[in-house]
């Protein structure tokens, strides 16, 4: 059986029609010959964009020369109102001295203190669990929001502020049906006046919400009294190059990277991957069986036996990459595959086609979490599996979210079965990757809870 894959356009369309196709959806606006070439060059009257799907050319611009190849301003046009000059769309200096002083708090160590309150908010899942049929892109959507306040902030989702953010940010993405054209092709100048109104009233109140919450922390810093937690850490970190700490307003753009970047992936990993076990039984009773180690209590030595866990939770990246797409900008003449590329223009990199390129993958389109200790998967995993991007601009959560990921799924499947419903959902791209009708499942309690 093939898990759901959104449907090819034709290969020729009108330019009209193609933008058409691409405000409903970037994935099925892509002809299938793009599962099967090394470079695709998109050409209209108005933009050029090069798609590269061939792993040297990737890493020629995330690992090797990944200056030469900046995120493009355009491209964040649609984020700025919301994340400032977050180090997601930074560049040169700024994200430099950015990534400077996040880093430490991502780095292994700390991920161990920071598992406890992963480990909360996975029990707060559970319990908030019914048995029935439910959407649950809903329930992982709170329950990522609920990991993120928790490590960031040591607040659960409960919180007054946090519940208003994480319902504002709904309204946020409601208001932004432009963010897929903008992302993809080089947008004129005036672009960002498009984004409506409401667009940039409702980042306004976020930001509103996650300064209260920075300033208050601010100031228990001060007194001595602050939660070991991200934050502090965050706040607390003097660049090790300039001995500076970011300011409150600084942070407060961070602050916001980390809600959207940290929640909105993490939410969209785990609804596909519970659908994945859904349709796919008996691996999820192999990630119940294994679960039974959680019940030693919060010990983050456990994640080292939830290796079946890990392996589905990398299989559904693999197939449903959070982030389909990323885009880049060329900052002086290139040569790709013996077609020159003129300065300025758009790179493309397609997680979601170079995890399926039927020339790389063996069973590109099949689940099987097993791939990743055979030859092929070990070589796909290191040169055309990038759901985490890659090179200095790797995602700084990627270490946190392997946690996460396969944490909370087993304690949810060490609880319930899910199972499939006569609704079988449609992928599609927005800000992250969805089901276009959410995903619907039925869960029943597992014997041992009864
Ligand atoms: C399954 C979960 C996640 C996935 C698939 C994911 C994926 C990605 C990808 C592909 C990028 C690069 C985007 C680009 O270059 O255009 C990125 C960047 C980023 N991610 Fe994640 N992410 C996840 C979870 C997280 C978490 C939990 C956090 C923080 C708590 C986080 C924070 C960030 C930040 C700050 C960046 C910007 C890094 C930079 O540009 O230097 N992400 N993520």
């Amino acid at each position: 059986m093939i898990p759901p894959k959104p449907p090819a356009r034709p290969e020729k369309v009108s330019l009209l029609k193609y933008v058409r196709l691409f405000r409903q959806d970037i994935l099925s606006a892509q002809p299938a010959k793009l599962y099967r070439a090394w470079m695709a060059e998109f050409k209209t009257p108005f933009f050029r964009s090069y798609l590269i799907n061939q792993p040297s050319l990737v890493k020629t611009v995330l690992n090797e020369r990944p200056r030469a190849f900046p995120k493009s301003d355009r491209i964040g046009a649609g984020l700025r109102p919301l994340l400032g000059n977050s180090v997601f769309l930074t560049n040169g200096e700024t994200w430099e001295r950015q990534r400077r002083i996040i880093d430490p708090a991502f780095e292994g160590g700390r991920l161990r203190d920071t598992f406890p309150a992963m480990w909360d908010a996975g029990q707060a899942a559970v319990a908030r669990l019914d048995e029935g049929v439910h959407e649950v892109e809903e329930i992982t959507s709170f329950a990522a929001a609920d990991v993120i306040f928790r490590t960031l902030f040591s607040i659960p989702i409960e919180d007054e502020i946090a519940q208003a953010v994480f319902s504002e940010f709904r309204d946020y993405q409601r208001t932004q049906p432009i963010l897929n054209l903008a992302a993809f092709i080089k947008g004129p100048k005036w672009m960002p006046r498009l984004f409506r109104k409401r667009t940039r009233e409702t980042a306004q109140s976020i930001r509103a919400l996650i300064t209260q919450l920075t300033c208050a922390r601010m100031a228990q810093i001060k007194a001595g009294t602050a939660p070991d937690d991200l934050a502090t850490k965050i706040m607390t970190t003097a660049d090790p190059e300039t001995g500076d700490t970011f300011t409150t307003e600084e942070m407060v753009d961070q602050v916001a990277i980390f809600f959207l970047a940290g929640h909105e992936t993490s939410a969209s990993a785990l609804a596909w991957t519970l659908y994945l076990l859904a349709l796919f039984p008996e691996w999820q009773d192999k990630l119940a069986e294994e679960a039974k180690a959680l019940d030693g209590g919060c010990d983050f030595k456990v994640m080292s036996k939830l290796r079946a866990s890990r392996d589905v939770f990398r299989e559904a990246l693999r197939l449903y990459p959070p982030v389909p797409m990323m885009v880049r900008e060329t900052t002086c003449p290139e040569t790709f595959r013996d077609r020159d590329i003129k300065t300025g223009a758009q790179v493309v990199i397609s997680p979601w086609h170079l995890h399926r390129h039927e020339r790389l993958w063996d069973n590109p389109d099949g689940f099987d979490p097993a791939r990743w200790a055979t030859e092929n998967g070990k070589q796909c995993m290191r040169e055309a599996y990038i759901p985490f991007s890659s090179g200095p601009r790797v995602c700084t959560g990627a270490g946190f979210a392997m946690v996460e990921g396969p944490l909370l799924l087993s304690m949810l499947v060490r609880h319930f079965r899910f199972e499939t419903t006569d609704r079988s959902p449609v992928p599609v791209a927005h800000l992250t990757v969805r089901s276009k009708d959410g995903i619907w499942l039925k869960l029943t309690k597992r014997a041992h809870d009864a």
